[in-house]
């Protein structure tokens, strides 16, 4: 069981899109039962709210399923569960390092690190401050492939 956390600064756009559309992606696979799969904020801006609803809408347009969301921001137990935890962008490992000191066990990592399409910035914009849901979709969609990919997955089909 490979224990995931995805993580942004409020844990209402890109973060929890990354989690549904992950989820998604080994539902697809069929290979949900080997995955245990969240997100947190940095922040406490946005702690109890649900995702944003433009995120929400874009999720939705591209078929991906959601439930009902509460963000919430990341702990040291969150630290000490998971396996891997996937920023979206490199300021957040900023914010991580606010609430766990330093990522003594190296386990956190940019989304798009092992994403063969990403040639430029490897941060994955904030469209809570730009307004492009589509582009941080795209973005967040490579870098799960990206993910999988670098876990040994046959991702042609996704
Ligand atoms: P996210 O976007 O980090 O992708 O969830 C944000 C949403 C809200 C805020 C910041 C970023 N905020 O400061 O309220």
């Amino acid at each position: 069981m490979k224990k995931i956390m995805f993580v942004c600064l409020g844990n209402i756009c890109r973060s929890p899109m990354a989690e549904y559309i992950f989820k998604d992606m080994v539902r697809k696979l069929g290979v949900e039962d080997e995955f245990s799969i969240s997100s947190t904020a940095t922040s406490t801006e946005e702690v109890g709210h649900d995702m944003y609803t433009p995120a929400k809408r874009c999720l939705t347009q591209h078929g991906i399923r959601f439930g009902k969301h509460t963000a919430r921001q990341f702990t040291l137990q969150d630290y000490n569960e998971s396996d891997y935890i996937f920023i979206m962008e490199m300021h957040n490992y900023v914010g991580l390092c606010r609430i766990i000191q330093d990522d003594y066990d190296g386990k956190i990592y940019l989304l798009r690190e092992y994403d063969k399409k990403c040639r430029k910035s490897k941060d994955i914009a904030d469209p809570w401050y730009t307004g492009d849901f589509e582009t941080a979709y795209s973005e967040i969609r490579s870098g799960c492939i990206g993910v999988l990919k670098h876990f040994g997955y046959n991702t042609s089909k996704l």
